[in-house]
C-alpha cells in the first residue's frame, strides 16, 4: 500500500520555483494558485431533454429551458460562498484568480462557478475539454484572461480542437459503449470526469458526456507519458467522477459506497490504496440540489497534506477526515451546490507544489 500518511513530511519536495505559472499533476500536493469560479448570471442550462433526464434530478428537469436563470438570492449567496472560499484560501497563502464576468443570459450558457469541467491541468499544460453540452460551448470566453497570461508566462495551452457546431447527442440509438445520452460521433469529455493520481496516472470515467472517442482525444493530448485508465463506477446518471472518488493523497482516497466499492477498483490503479467509504450524506431540501445527488457530500478540495475544504455544516465528513489525520476546513458552499458542484467542482488548481513532471 503506497498511503503515505498526512504527516507534512511531503512538503519538503522540491518546488518547480516561481517561473512556471502552471504546475500541477495530482489532487494533493501542497495547493499554491488556482482559480475559483463566479456565480454571476449563472442560467439553467438549455440541453437536449434526453441529456436532461439522463443526468439531473427528476423534480428539476422543467427548469433547464432556454433564458431560465438560477433563482437570484441563490446565486447571490453562491457568490458570496465563492468570495468567501477565496478568502480562506488567500489566508492560507494560496494565490486565488477569477474568470471574467460573462453574461450567460446574452450568450445562452450555463456558468462560469465550475471551471473544474472544461479544463484539465496536467503539469505544465492546461488542457481545454472539448465538452459535450451546446450550452457550454462559450465558457472558454470567461477564462481567455487568465489562459493568455498563463501562455506569456510559460505554460503550454492545448486547445480542444474540436468544433461545437456538431452535436453529438444520440437520437435514439444506443451508444457503442452503454446507454449514454451521447454518441461517439465526435470527441467528448469533461475534464470532471478525470482526476489526476500523479507519476502520470489519470483516472476517468465515460458518462453521458464523455465518450469513448473523447478518452482517445485526451490519451492523444497527453501523450505517451500519461495512462488514462477507465474506472466504471455503477452510475446511470454518470456525468463527472468528483462525486465518486476522492482522491486525498497517494495511497488514499474516499469513493461513493452506493457506486464504487474496493472490488470494482482492483484492477486499476487504485488497488493497492486504502480505500475509505465516504459518509453516507444527510437529506437536505434547502437549497435545492437543482444539478446533482446528494453525494455532492464528497466534492472535496485538497490543501496540501493536513487541510481538506469540507461543507461547513458536514460533520459526518469532518469526524471522518480527522479520524484519517486532516484537519477539515469548514466552509459555507451549500449555494454553490445548488448550481451543480462543491469545492473541486468550483476551482481549478493550477499550481501545486510538488516535484515537477518529467
Ligand atoms: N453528477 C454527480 C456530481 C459530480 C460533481 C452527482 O450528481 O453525484
Amino acid at each position: 500500500m503506497r498511503h503515505h500518511p498526512p504527516t507534512g513530511e511531503r512538503t519538503t519536495r522540491r518546488s518547480p520555483g516561481p517561473a512556471i505559472p502552471v504546475c500541477s499533476d495530482n489532487e494533493w500536493d501542497p495547493l499554491e494558485e488556482c482559480v475559483v469560479g463566479t456565480a454571476r448570471r449563472s442560467m439553467f442550462p438549455a440541453e437536449d431533454e434526453r441529456m436532461i433526464r439522463a443526468t439531473m434530478p427528476r423534480e428539476h428537469w422543467h427548469r433547464f429551458v432556454a433564458g431560465n436563470p438560477f433563482p437570484a438570492d441563490i446565486v447571490d449567496n453562491a457568490e458570496r460562498e465563492l468570495d468567501g472560499l477565496s478568502a480562506l484560501l488567500e489566508s492560507r497563502g494560496v494565490r486565488v484568480r477569477r474568470p471574467r464576468p460573462v453574461d450567460w443570459t446574452e450568450l445562452g450558457g450555463y456558468t462560469a462557478a465550475m471551471p473544474r469541467d472544461g479544463f484539465l491541468v496536467v503539469g505544465d499544460r492546461i488542457v481545454e475539454a472539448p465538452m459535450a453540452w451546446r450550452s457550454r460551448r462559450d465558457e472558454l470566453s470567461a477564462y481567455l484572461p487568465l489562459i493568455r497570461e498563463y501562455r506569456q508566462d510559460g505554460a503550454t495551452w492545448l486547445p480542444s480542437g474540436v468544433s461545437h457546431d456538431s452535436a453529438c447527442l444520440l437520437e435514439g440509438t444506443a451508444s457503442p459503449d452503454g446507454d449514454w445520452a451521447i454518441n461517439d460521433s465526435r470527441p467528448a469529455w469533461d475534464a470532471a470526469d478525470f482526476l489526476r493520481l500523479g507519476e502520470g496516472i489519470v483516472v476517468g470515467q465515460l458518462s453521458h458526456v464523455t465518450n469513448r472517442s473523447g478518452v482517445e482525444h485526451l490519451r492523444e493530448r497527453l501523450g505517451p507519458g500519461y495512462r488514462v485508465h477507465l474506472l466504471e463506477p455503477d452510475d446511470p446518471h454518470a456525468m463527472h467522477i468528483d462525486a465518486s472518488l476522492c482522491p486525498l493523497t497517494e495511497g488514499l482516497a474516499l469513493y461513493n459506497p452506493d457506486r464504487l466499492t474496493p472490488r470494482r477498483l482492483r484492477h486499476t490503479p487504485l488497488h493497492d490504496w486504502r480505500l475509505v467509504p465516504a459518509p453516507v450524506p444527510k437529506h437536505r431540501t434547502w437549497p435545492p440540489l437543482y444539478m446533482t445527488s446528494p453525494w455532492i457530500s464528497m466534492n472535496l478540495l485538497v490543501l496540501g497534506p493536513e487541510h481538506v475544504l469540507v461543507e461547513a455544516e458536514d460533520d459526518d465528513m469532518c469526524a471522518l477526515l480527522e479520524e484519517l489525520g486532516y484537519r477539515p476546513l469548514r466552509c459555507p458552499f451549500r449555494h454553490v451546490q445548488s448550481l451543480g458542484g462543491s469545492f473541486h467542482c468550483a476551482t481549478l488548481d493550477i499550481r501545486r507544489r510538488g516535484d515537477r513532471p518529467g
